[in-house]
Formats: structure tokens, C-alpha cells, sequence
């Protein structure tokens, strides 16, 4: 028996003026997605974006529904709005940004569970890394070079 360490590469940003000037259009456009979102049952807003390799842009947010688990968070309908829009164009990077009135959100705010095993697909089938960078309304940028550095011991098709 032996016990391992896993760790994961972040880069954290203080505020938005130390992004790229790609980063910050990124976020900008994950942020005017969140004008979309529908979200009545939890008043929490999410907006993503994703570049793809073509320079065009994804935008998507969150939509609930009457029936809880019908709903669907804002990356996943980025990516699935990606794959359908523009079938077999990599996909370069996402941002995800949140905006609730429930309370100031000034952490980063991190893809769910089921949203990095879903990115984790595409980047697997692309073979090609997926960057993310999410945030709160306000505060610090977190950025990751691949969805692999979100979901380590992760579950892919290597298995089936
Ligand atoms: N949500 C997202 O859109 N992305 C996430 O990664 C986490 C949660 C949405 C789902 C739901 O509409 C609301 O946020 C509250 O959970």
C-alpha cells in the first residue's frame, strides 16, 4: 500500500486586467450569455462561452425547468450547442461566469461534476486540450489548461 499525491496546475488571475486580451473577450461573452439564462427556480444565472479553433464563439447559459433535473447547466449546453453548430470544429477554450441576486458571488465558481465529465468527452475526442477559465461576478480568474486538470482519476472511453 502507498498512499499518492494528485495535484492539478492553475493559474490563478487577481482581477480581470491580467487576462489576455483573448481571455478577457472570452469572459466578456460568457457574461453577455448570462442575459439568456433561465433560471427562475434558482435565481442563480451562468453563462459560458467557447472559442473554437474556426475564431467563432458559443454562446449559452443555464435553462431550468418546472422539473428540477430537466434542466441543464450553461456548459453543457455550450458544448452540445458547439458539437450541433459546428460539428468536427475543436473547441479552444471556455469561460464561465455567474450572476445571481441571491448574493455577491466573489469566488470562482467551477463547473459541475457533470459538466467537466461531459467537456472531458470532447477534449477526448478532439485531442485536443480544452482550456477553462471560470469566475464569480467579481474577483479572481481561474484558468486551466485541460478539462483533464478539473477530474483527475477521471472516466473515459480508454475503458469501454
Ligand atoms: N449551473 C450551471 O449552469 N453550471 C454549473 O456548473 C453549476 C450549476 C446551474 C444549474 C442551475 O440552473 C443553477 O446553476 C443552480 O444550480
Amino acid at each position: 500500500m502507498k498512499k499518492i499525491k494528485v495535484d492539478t496546475n492553475a493559474v490563478v488571475y487577481e482581477n480581470l486586467d491580467e487576462l489576455s486580451k483573448e481571455d478577457s473577450i472570452l469572459i466578456q461573452k460568457a457574461t453577455e450569455a448570462i442575459q439568456s439564462s433561465y433560471a427562475p427556480y434558482s435565481n442563480f444565472k451562468v453563462g459560458a462561452c467557447i472559442l473554437l479553433e474556426n475564431g467563432e464563439y458559443v454562446l449559452a447559459s443555464n435553462q431550468e425547468n418546472a422539473a428540477y433535473p430537466s434542466g441543464m447547466c450553461a456548459e453543457r449546453v455550450a458544448i452540445w450547442k458547439a458539437s450541433t453548430s459546428f460539428p468536427g470544429i475543436k473547441m479552444v477554450k471556455i469561460a464561465i461566469t455567474v450572476s445571481t441576486n441571491l448574493k455577491k458571488v466573489d469566488k470562482p465558481v467551477g463547473p459541475c461534476g457533470a459538466c467537466r465529465q461531459s467537456m472531458l468527452e470532447f477534449e477526448t475526442k478532439q485531442q485536443n486540450p480544452i482550456e477553462v477559465l471560470f469566475m464569480g461576478e467579481v474577483g479572481k480568474i481561474i484558468k486551466v489548461q485541460s478539462v483533464v486538470s478539473l477530474l483527475p482519476f477521471s472516466f473515459d472511453n480508454s475503458y469501454l
